[in-house]
């Protein structure tokens, strides 16, 4: 009786001690950051983690950790360059590594050569130009490289050219002082799949081959054409993008003002954004052979005609705060629908004045439209009878709103 008593309660307080410990470590070093490496509290740990970051100047070197360490943030600490080879020695387990803020502009031949595993590497806010950087673009295993606000300026053409064993997927240039973009420059990055090119200084980019690009990001540029998508035997430059985003620039048609078809080869082609830019009227047969176009928007421009196309596969459209004085036309003869699978739609803050439409409202043929967003000007009144052919409408955001159209940059009128 006595023993098994005992072994009760013995089992009890090993179950509590197990207990209590897997709370402290989940809290300890799961959950939130504690000091660790041999430099008091320099870095802080949790997992495989170690953040080293923010020590203004104090961190001179990478110290010994007790535990694995697999990602290592060093960014803000005013690491001008990195002098030696051994630099990353005591942390060769590396897959990611942040390196931002630090003014950076030289990096020792070799540096890297330790660190074999190094996928991801964030280097913001650095001060490198291309000849410095070929420490970084030498890493074999990298996938993923950020050098947003380095200063950069054009890449050379020939860049990556001297090594092709590079495995960058993602490729981010952000905020840098690049005018254009030679597409033929990263062709060599044969598994290339995002590039950005965000808040740049870019104003055109010249063309080629990529046939890996997934994800194209330029904006917020001074882009005044869309980029040409097609080569002179009409075939597609980015067979496989399926997600290209071109807002925040001055393009003023699509794809240029003496396109001609198939207009652009996107054969992908699923997201578009376009807002925020020069257009005034929106012509959707530019988008007739895109076949897998789901979200279009264009808002913030000054569109004031749409010109219908027939868009098997477009889902989302979204043309708000543009300048329409008219429902966009989506009767093809009959009643048939230019656009059979929209699901939603967004044509607020345009000019569309409900009240003065004529009697009877004309038709709109939407016939998968579930969520339509009609944020219209205070004078007007909404006539109910113009959405009785939406049979499968269950959300209508019908705002009044002061009118104010905020209209594209400036830069448009120049
Ligand atoms: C663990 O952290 C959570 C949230 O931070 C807190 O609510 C909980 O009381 C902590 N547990 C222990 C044992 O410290
Ligand atoms: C590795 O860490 C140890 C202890 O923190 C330190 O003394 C040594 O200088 C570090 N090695 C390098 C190459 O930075
Ligand atoms: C590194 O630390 C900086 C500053 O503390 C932080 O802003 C940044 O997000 C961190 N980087 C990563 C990859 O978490
Ligand atoms: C690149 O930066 C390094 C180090 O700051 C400098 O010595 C070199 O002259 C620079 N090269 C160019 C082409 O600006
Ligand atoms: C390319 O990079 C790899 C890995 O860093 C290196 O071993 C090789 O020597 C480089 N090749 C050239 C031609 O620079
Ligand atoms: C783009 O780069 C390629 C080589 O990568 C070069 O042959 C071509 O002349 C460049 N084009 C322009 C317009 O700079
Ligand atoms: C387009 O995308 C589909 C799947 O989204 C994929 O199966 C197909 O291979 C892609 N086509 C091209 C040319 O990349
Ligand atoms: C309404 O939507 C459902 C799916 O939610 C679809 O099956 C149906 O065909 C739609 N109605 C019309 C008229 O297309």
């Amino acid at each position: 009786m006595m023993t098994s008593h005992c072994g009760v309660t013995l089992a009890i307080i090993c179950w509590m001690i197990v207990f209590f410990k897997q709370t402290q470590t989940s809290n300890g070093s799961e959950l939130s950051f504690s000091p660790c490496g041999g430099v008091g509290k320099i870095c802080r740990c949790r997992g495989t983690t170690a953040d080293c970051s923010r020590n203004g100047g104090k961190l001179t070197f990478i110290p010994a950790f007790s535990r694995r360490i697999t990602a290592l943030n060093i960014s803000f600490n005013r690491l001008s360059s990195i002098r030696s080879e051994n630099f990353f020695k005591n942390v060769t387990e590396l897959t990611e590594l942040d390196i931002s803020g630090n003014y950076m502009s030289t990096v020792k031949t070799g540096a890297f050569k330790v660190c074999t595993r190094l996928n991801i590497l964030y280097s913001r806010k650095n001060k490198m130009n291309y000849s410095t950087l070929g420490e970084i673009l030498d890493i074999p295993t990298l996938r993923v490289l950020d050098l947003t606000h380095c200063s950069l300026r054009n890449m050379p053409n020939d860049l990556f050219h001297r090594n092709v064993t590079s495995r960058l997927t993602t490729l981010i240039l952000d905020k840098n002082m690049n005018t254009r973009m030679n597409m033929s420059a990263v062709k060599p990055l044969r598994y290339l799949k995002h590039l950005s090119l965000s808040q740049s200084l870019v104003s055109g980019v010249v063309p080629d081959h990529l046939p890996f690009l997934e994800k194209l990001e330029i904006t917020f540029t001074f882009l005044s054409s869309f980029p040409l998508t097609c080569d002179d035997r009409g075939e597609a430059f980015y067979p496989t993008l399926v997600y290209m985003d071109m807002n925040g620039n001055r393009v003023t048609s699509v794809p240029s003002p003496f396109f001609v078809e198939p207009y652009l080869c996107l054969p992908n082609l699923t997201v578009l954004k376009l807002n925020h830019n020069c257009l005034i009227t929106l012509d959707m047969t530019v988008f007739k052979h895109l076949n897998n176009l789901r979200e279009l928007s264009s808002t913030r421009s000054s569109i004031e005609n749409i010109y219908p196309e027939y868009l098997r596969s477009l889902r989302r459209l979204d043309v708000h705060n543009n300048l329409l004085q008219h429902f966009p036309e989506t009767c093809v003869v009959g009643s048939r629908s230019f656009y059979p699978r929209l699901s939603y739609l967004d044509i607020g803050l345009n000019e569309i004045r409900f009240f003065s439409y004529p009697n009877p409202a004309p038709t709109i043929c939407l016939p998968w439209l579930t969520e339509l967003v009609i944020k219209y000007p205070e004078q007007d009144e909404l006539d109910m009878s113009f959405f009785k052919h939406l049979t499968n409408l269950t959300k209508l955001n019908a705002k009044k709103w002061k009118y104010r159209h905020d209209p594209c940059p400036t830069s448009c009128r120049l």
